[in-house]
Parts: C-alpha cells; sequence; structure tokens
C-alpha cells in the first residue's frame, strides 16, 4: 500500500509578486518547491511524489528536484489549481500501481512539519478516506454583501481554517476529481460536495502559506527556528 504526494506548484503567485512562479522563490537560498518535497519525502511514509509544474517551468523544477531521484517527477500542471491536481493525480496512480494514500501538498505551504504528515496519512490509514489538518480561526468572521455591509457574523468556535497536506483513500480523490465542474481551491471541499465525511487532525503554525510579501518574511523567519 504505498503513499503518493501530489504537490500543485504550478501557480503564477501573483499575491506574492516576485516575478517569477512561487514555488520558484527562495526561502533562506532554496526554492519553496524544493522545501516542500523535503518536508513530505523526509516524514518518511511518502513513496513517491508528482510535482505540476507551470508551463515552462518544468525541466528548472525537474533540474531543482534531481537530487531526490525517481521518487520524485515533474509534469505540467493545468491552468486552475484543481486542473493540476487532477493531471497530477492521473499520472501518480500511472507510475504507482498500489498507490492507496494520497496526499495533496501545495507548494506553497513548503514548512509544514513531519508531525502534521505523519498525523495525515496515519489518519487515512487507521480509515478515514478523508482526512484535513486543521487550526482554529484566531479573529472574528464576517459575511459581507457586494457593498461591503455586513450581514452576519460566523460562530468562531466551530470555524477552521484548512491547511494541507490534506490525504484522501485514491479511490475517494478520483471519484471528487471527476465531478462535473470540479474546480476547487480546496480537495476536501470536493470530497464533500460528494456527501462523504471529511475527518480533521491538528494542523500547525508552520503550515501556513505563503501566499503574499509578508508570509514571505515570516516563513524566512521561521526557517531559522526550524535551523537551529
Ligand atoms: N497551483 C497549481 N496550479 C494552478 C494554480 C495554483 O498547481 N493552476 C498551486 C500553486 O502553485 C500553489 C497552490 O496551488 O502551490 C496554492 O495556490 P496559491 O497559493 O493560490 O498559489 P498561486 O496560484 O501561485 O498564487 P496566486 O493565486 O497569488 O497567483
Ligand atoms: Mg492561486
Amino acid at each position: 500500500m504505498s503513499v503518493v504526494a501530489l504537490v500543485p506548484a504550478a501557480g503564477q503567485g501573483e499575491r506574492l509578486g516576485a516575478g517569477v512562479p512561487k514555488a520558484l522563490v527562495p526561502v533562506y537560498g532554496t526554492p519553496l518547491l524544493v522545501h516542500a518535497v523535503r518536508g513530505l519525502l523526509s516524514a518518511g511514509l511518502v513513496h513517491h511524489v508528482v510535482v505540476a509544474a507551470p508551463t515552462g517551468h518544468a525541466d528548472r523544477m525537474r533540474e531543482l528536484l534531481t537530487g531526490f531521484g525517481t521518487a520524485v517527477h515533474v509534469v505540467h500542471g493545468g491552468r486552475e489549481r484543481s486542473d493540476s491536481v487532477r493531471i497530477a493525480l492521473d499520472a501518480a496512480v500511472a507510475r504507482v500501481a498500489d498507490a492507496r494514500v494520497v496526499l495533496v501538498h501545495d507548494a506553497a505551504r513548503a514548512f509544514t512539519p513531519a508531525s502534521v504528515i505523519r498525523s495525515v496519512i496515519a489518519a487515512v490509514e487507521a480509515g478515514a478516506n478523508a482526512v484535513v489538518p486543521v487550526l482554529p480561526v484566531a479573529d472574528t468572521v464576517k459575511e459581507v454583501d457586494a457593498a461591503g455591509q455586513v450581514v452576519g457574523t460566523l460562530e468562531r468556535s466551530t470555524l477552521r481554517v484548512a491547511q494541507t497536506p490534506q490525504g484522501f483513500h485514491v479511490d475517494l480523490l478520483r471519484r471528487a476529481h471527476s465531478l462535473p465542474g470540479a474546480a476547487s481551491t480546496d480537495d476536501a471541499g470536493l470530497v464533500e460536495r460528494l456527501g462523504e465525511p471529511v475527518s480533521t487532525v491538528p494542523g500547525h503554525p508552520h503550515a501556513m502559506k505563503i501566499t503574499t510579501p509578508i508570509d514571505l518574511v515570516i516563513a524566512e523567519a521561521l526557517f531559522t527556528e526550524v535551523r537551529q
């Protein structure tokens, strides 16, 4: 029963605005993609990683990842994140015939601790078919209309933010991604649309998604801490 990980890394990183795709942006001299793939493999339970690369950057990504040998391979991603996940999933299933557990892990969450990766895998192996690492919400969340008027206040105690890696039984993720119009920034959301249960495990602040320039500053500071 192999564990495969899909790394959607085909985004342009427009909100970060670094002028190169976000997965290629360095933190302490090493691109986010390399941190993310190293993190997955060093958790010790992932057998194979498929990276979805942006158009025109697949060769550069292959070059960056050669040190990981045949455990990693790179495919061309798609227009939306969910397209990239679907392409990587097809490639993973074609390559690893006995894949049972599949993780989907954003390259942008490059510093996710091994403990989170392991607990997601353990939960799927224990029988949960869809698992999401989550954190409580610190801020009160308002719902607003198109004009910015508040229409409601959500009950904070029941809210969680979703992180990655999200873990799935491979058959369930394939079913979720074959839904008509299956577009989502969150794979577990597609499983919810199937009416299937989604479990949670505790996430970690270090699994933050690097989205805007301030996140990069935080990541640089965190990585110093992680390396000490
Ligand atoms: N992603 C992908 N394929 C796409 C779009 C996004 O593989 N067509 C990946 C990104 O590379 C990232 C993850 O999905 O690792 C989460 O997306 P996000 O944080 O939105 O990254 P970007 O799309 O690159 O950033 P932005 O939306 O600011 O352009
Ligand atoms: Mg995006």
